[in-house]
């Protein structure tokens, strides 16, 4: 399952974060601008229970979320992420996944892993800006299950269709939103239009 969040301001901030002129203090600002609206979107299945609580006049029959909330950014370019849903969720605990692209296989490579015991039955939020061939994502969700998570979402804020498959092949019961689906992959495994190099982008590093 996937989701792309049409919503006006969600596709009025991609347009300006894909922007090949928007500097890296507002990159960082629309990436977490984004990831609130996409987190809205993707925790609205989350288990939830009934409780009563005392208003001053009355009982009013309430829902409240029953479910520990573990986010995992994939290092680097998740991190850019990572305040957007801790604002939205502010009680999230943190794991985290470092995983880069080999620039000639192309493939993830893993170098750290760290989850915080709540994984285990947890609600796992997977960020990644990017969702490319979706290798570091099916790599991340493995590690999760493996973890013993119970709900997994992905957030990305931009993939293609290539990527996407695969992701849902591999980990059918993973729903992914994102705000958009692009057209393509490029020679580099690059998303066509996309918006470059997130990691580069986020924190300065390309030039
Ligand atoms: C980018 C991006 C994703 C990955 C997506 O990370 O942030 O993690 O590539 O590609 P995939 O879907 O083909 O796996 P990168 O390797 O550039 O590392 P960085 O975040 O450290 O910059
Ligand atoms: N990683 C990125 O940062 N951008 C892409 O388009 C693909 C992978």
């Amino acid at each position: 399952m996937h989701e792309q969040i049409n919503h006006p301001c969600v596709q009025h901030k991609l347009a300006i974060i894909r922007d090949v002129e928007t500097g890296h203090k507002r990159f960082r600002e629309l990436s977490t601008e984004i990831t609130k609206f996409l987190c809205y979107e993707a925790l609205k299945n989350i288990k939830m229970k009934e409780v009563e609580v005392q208003t001053p006049l009355a009982m009013a029959s309430c829902r409240k979320i029953d479910t520990d909330i573990v986010v995992v950014p994939i290092l680097r370019a998740g991190i850019g992420m990572l305040e957007g849903i801790l604002e939205l969720v502010p009680t999230a605990r943190v794991g985290f996944v470092g995983l880069y692209r080999d620039e000639k296989t192309k493939q993830a490579v893993s170098y750290y892993e760290r989850f915080p015991p709540q994984t285990h039955g947890g609600t796992c939020i997977i960020i990644d800006p990017m969702l490319a061939t979706g290798g570091s994502t099916i790599a991340t969700i493995d590690k999760l299950k493996a973890a013993g998570a119970g709900q997994i979402v992905v957030i990305c804020i931009v993939t293609c269709q290539e990527g996407l498959s695969l992701v849902e092949a591999a980990h059918p019961d993973v729903p992914v939103y994102t705000a958009s689906i692009d057209q393509e992959l490029d020679e580099r495994k690059y998303i066509v239009p996309g918006l470059g190099d997130a990691g580069d982008r986020l924190f300065g590093t390309s030039h």
